[in-house]
């Protein structure tokens, strides 16, 4: 018994015309191409190389012909929120489908191995992430379906993971090329939206798919997306800016008060996101943050109402998007330079799904550009202290970053750029993009930025690139929180992150073992607390690498820090104008600004700047009582400063 779908090419197509319709309520397949591609697949032949854009339809090349399949295809996807995603799509078309992943209780994982064990599972499609495939604990259950000859296909989604020169390079994705080995007579399908010539190569490499290998490639080009960059440092009013190109893409209001679209601001730090949102909300159009520093529930609900059109706008980190298939995204906007070509054309891709006009508009700055470079430099450089040469993945991404910048940089079609990129023919932009639509403009505001880079008021050499107060900058690529199911997408995966989460790790185990002891009701050794010297420099407490800043010593400093404030409010009497409008929290990060030159409180307060939120302070740095405490702002600085002995 074959696990495919095995008649004659005229029933076959009778069938998955019917299923089409029947299963997937689709009238007709949306393209030639993807019609072909689920036609082979269904065959049953060849292993088959999927490369089409973003939204164009390539799950259904799959699932369709999982559905007609007599076995089960496992589907390797790289993240549980995607995996989600995809399954709740499916179960609503009544598709018998499941993950299996860590996130399941024993129970739900315990129905699922029964039903894959049974003689007629009613399975159809299991998503795993690449972690569970190769996991020890997996491999009974793959043997047994690979011995009862029950295994349809074998499914790599997303497969520019398995390339170092891919964006998104997964370790665990190179050792699908062993499990691929395991199961050589399964067909393999592999499917992405973003592959150079290099990363298709890797793929057809690292996979082992087996030649004649079925290619179904179209190109990247989509020519409902408008693409623009403008210069931040040539802007008056950049967020003014932002707000109407937002206005201008959600289009007109329906009769309801609401927009018929939505759209989505990435932001490369989740303090960006923060100040962002509460632009354009307080230009009156409504906006909400979504970072890793917000709680699971929070963002939820957040994505959910932008889901619903309550909130047109949201602001986020590039760690949302993946999966979410929102067909009326009218824009994407970066507000910082996305790190590679690939990952820009991924993220600006989720506009126009629904093929309707939309835009897409990077803002591009020097300043932004330098402090990435530095940063990619300096991981090099420390990657290469470690182990003494560079791999390919660490001169991938400043080659990826390069060619990011070029696109920004250059006079040339935006859409050609992308084509180039991915070694497709150039497109027919026809206008689409501001290069082709008005080039003598942006050749204009090429010139005014070179010249004020010659004047050196924009760019930052690298060295002498600003790293706060406290000597790094966690916020960075969103700081790398691991666990929350999205950490491919907004972390980097170099040696701080390891070095945090290993003492991550550690501080865990002690707080755990800490409260095991409790619970059992042993005495825990009394330590006795020395307090920290009044000038102990405290300013480093936003690195997570100070070993002896403990919870203890920062309350400590919270306490000394909260009398200095209060007695400066007894004090200053005069202090009434700030009165009831300051709050603490703000002031905090106000100083922090204040320290790193940029700007003075002073000076803020002056120019009516908006205040940022105390989200953006990292953990171990002191948090204040957000009573609406009221005091002086210079006693307040004063008494910090003096705190924090800068
Ligand atoms: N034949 C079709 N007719 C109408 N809609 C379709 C058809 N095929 C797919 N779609 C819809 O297109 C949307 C995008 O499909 P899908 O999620 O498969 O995109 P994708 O190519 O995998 O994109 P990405 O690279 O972002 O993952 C889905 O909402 C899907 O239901
Ligand atoms: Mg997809
Ligand atoms: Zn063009």
């Amino acid at each position: 018994m074959n696990a495919h779908y095995s008649t004659s090419s005229f029933g076959r197509d009778c069938k998955i015309q019917k299923a089409l319709k029947k299963i997937f309520g689709f009238d007709s397949f949306r393209t030639l191409l993807q019609e072909s591609a689920v036609k082979e697949v269904v065959k049953g032949e060849n292993d088959v190389f999927i490369c089409m854009p973003t939204g164009a339809g390539k799950s259904l090349c799959y699932q369709l012909p999982a559905v007609l399949a007599i076995g089960i295809t496992i589907v390797i996807s790289p993240l549980i929120a995607l995996i989600q995603d995809q399954v709740d799509h499916l179960l609503v078309l009544k598709i018998k489908v499941c993950s299996l992943n860590s996130k399941l209780t024993i129970q739900e994982r315990k129905k699922i191995l029964i039903d894959l064990q049974s003689e007629k599972p009613q399975i159809k499609l299991l998503y795993i992430t690449p972690e569970m495939a190769a996991s020890v604990s997996f491999q009974p259950t793959l043997n047994s379906l690979l011995n009862r000859n029950l295994l349809s296909y074998l499914i790599i989604d997303e497969a520019h993971c398995v390339s170092q020169w891919g964006h998104d390079f997964r370790p665990d994705y190179l050792r699908l090329g062993s499990l691929r080995s395991h199961i050589p007579q399964t067909p393999c399908i592999a499917l992405t939206a973003t592959a150079t010539k290099q990363v298709q190569d890797d793929i057809i490499d690292s996979l082992k798919l087996k030649q004649p290998v079925a290619m179904f490639k179209t190109s990247c080009f989509r020519s409902n997306l408008f693409y623009d960059v403008q210069f931040k440092e040539l802007l008056t009013d950049p967020y003014g800016n932002l707000n109407d190109f937002c206005l201008k893409a959600l289009g007109e209001k329906n009769s309801t008060g609401g927009y018929t679209g939505c759209g989505i601001v990435y932001c490369r730090t989740r303090d960006a996101c923060e100040e962002v949102a509460f632009q354009l909300s307080f230009r009156g159009l409504k906006a909400k943050a979504y970072h890793a520093g917000l709680k699971t529930a929070d963002r939820t609900t957040i994505q959910n109402e932008w889901m619903e059109e309550v909130v047109p706008v949201i602001v986020a980190t590039i760690s949302f998007g993946m999966g979410v298939d929102k067909a009326n995204v009218r824009f994407v906007a970066h507000w910082n330079i996305a790190k590679s070509m690939a990952g820009y054309y991924q993220e600006s891709g989720r506009a126009g799904r629904d093929g309707k006009n939309s835009s897409c508009r990077l803002y591009y700055s020097r300043n932004d550009r330098d402090q990435i470079s530095f940063f990619i430099k300096r991981d090099m450089a420390k990657r290469q202290g470690k182990r003494g040469s560079l791999k390919t993945y660490d001169k991938a991404s400043m080659v990826g970053f390069e060619v990011m910048v070029n696109f920004c940089e250059q006079l040339e079609c935006r859409h050609a750029a992308i084509a180039r990129y991915f070694g497709d023919e150039k497109p027919l932009c026809n206008k689409s993009c501001d290069c082709c639509l008005n080039p003598g403009g942006v050749n204009k505001q090429l010139d005014l930025l070179q010249s004020l880079t010659d004047r050196g008021k924009t760019c930052i050499r690298a060295a002498e690139v600003s790293q706060g107060p406290f000597g790094n900058d966690p916020e960075l690529y969103d700081g790398g929180r691991k666990g929350y199911g999205f950490a491919r997408y907004d972390e980097d995966c170099d040696g701080d992150d390891e070095e945090a989460s290993e003492h991550r790790k550690k501080e865990w185990n002690q707080f755990y073992q800490q409260q095991m002891k409790l619970r059992k009701g042993t005495e825990l050794e009394k330590k006795e607390f020395i307090p920290p010297e009044p000038f102990c420099p405290l300013k480093d407490a936003s690195s997570q690498k100070i070993p002896k800043l403990t919870v203890k010593a920062r309350e400590h400093c919270l306490k000394i820090l909260e009398e200095a404030l209060s007695s400066n409010l007894q004090k200053d009497g005069a202090a009434s104008r700030w009165r009831r409008s300051t709050k603490p929290p703000k002031l905090a990060l106000c100083t922090q600004y204040w320290d790193q030159g940029l700007v003075s409180p002073q000076q803020q307060m002056r120019n009516h700047l908006p205040w940022k939120k105390t989200s953006s302070l990292h953990p171990s740095c002191i948090r204040l009582n957000p009573s609406g405490l009221v005091l002086d702002i210079e006693g307040f600085v004063d008494s910090f400063r003096l705190l924090l002995n800068c």
